[in-house]
């Protein structure tokens, strides 16, 4: 594993000239921030050696190196989810690259099902933690000193000083955001009434089928985390309703924007 982290490293050190010191893993249909990227260089996914090739329906698949709000970003368009069959080091392969580039701070979005009563469609939940309930461990198996400590503290792993950021610009520009912990499961079926119910239980308040294995292995690296979700339905008593992938994206894509503003202004100030 050692020697492909450092083979795809030098790969994609050889194509870029910048050094971004921040990481962005886009969510299902999230690629608006894309349209803000300038002096882009696009490197899709099966270009990349040792990159796992994504499939499913809204994932387009490309590293994007650029400028956002004018500093430097390396971005992921699409990731790979646990559900479409990748084992954990595959899911989380990314991240370790990003590392081994040289990136400090990982940025990660993605769509979620409210279970908080508050919540509303659309809401923009800035993730403060979260409750792994995958089945498969990322980090479990031999672990390599070289990439993080065998037991890794994860006692802030969304860093609290971005989440203070990320605040002060949602009020600066007037977008509504609430927070929360996210409950990350394998999916990918969605949420039955009582799976939604002891979510909700268990201290949850958004649920979804990605990134907590990710912020795990960007732990383990030493790297700084924000999480941000758009809840895109609701897993409410009394306001449940069937919930489809095209309504996911629909909603995604109407609340992107304001997603993309805190996370343009976020870059700027870590
Ligand atoms: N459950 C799990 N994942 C999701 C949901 C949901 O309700 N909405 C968007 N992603």
């Amino acid at each position: 594993m050692l020697q492909k982290i450092q083979e795809t490293a030098e790969y994609l050190k050889s194509l870029i000239k910048t050094q971004p010191k921040t990481g962005i893993i886009l969510g299902t249909g999230l690629g608006n921030l894309v349209t803000q990227i300038t002096d882009k260089t696009e490197i899709p996914y099966e270009t990349i050696p040792n990159f796992p090739v994504s499939t499913v329906e809204g994932h387009s698949g490309k590293l994007i190196l650029g400028k956002l709000g004018g500093i430097d970003i390396l971005a992921m368009q699409g990731r790979f989810h646990y559900y479409e069959g990748y084992d954990m080091k595959s899911v989380t392969f990314p991240v370790r690259v990003m590392k081994a580039i040289g990136i400090e701070n990982l940025l990660v979005s993605n769509a979620s099902g409210g279970v908080n009563p508050e919540f509303e469609i659309g809401d923009l939940m800035i993730i403060t933690d979260h409750i792994n309930l995958f089945p498969e461990h990322p980090l479990r198996g031999k672990n390599y000193n070289e990439l993080g400590p065998r037991f890794p503290d994860m006692s802030e792993a969304y860093t609290k000083d971005f989440i203070t950021k990320a605040k002060s610009i949602a009020t600066r520009n007037n977008i509504k955001v609430v927070e929360g912990v996210y409950v990350g499961t394998s999916g990918p079926t969605f949420e039955t009434p009582s799976e939604y119910r002891y979510f909700r239980t268990i201290g949850g308040d958004a649920v979804g089928m990605s990134t907590v294995p990710e912020v795990i292995v960007a732990n383990h690296a030493g790297m700084k985390v924000f999480g941000i979700s758009i809840v895109t339905d609701l897993g409410v008593p009394g306001k449940i309703v069937e919930v489809t992938h095209e309504e996911v994206q629909e909603i995604g894509n109407r609340v992107q924007p304001l997603m993309t503003q805190i996370m343009k202004e976020l870059v700027k100030e870590i």
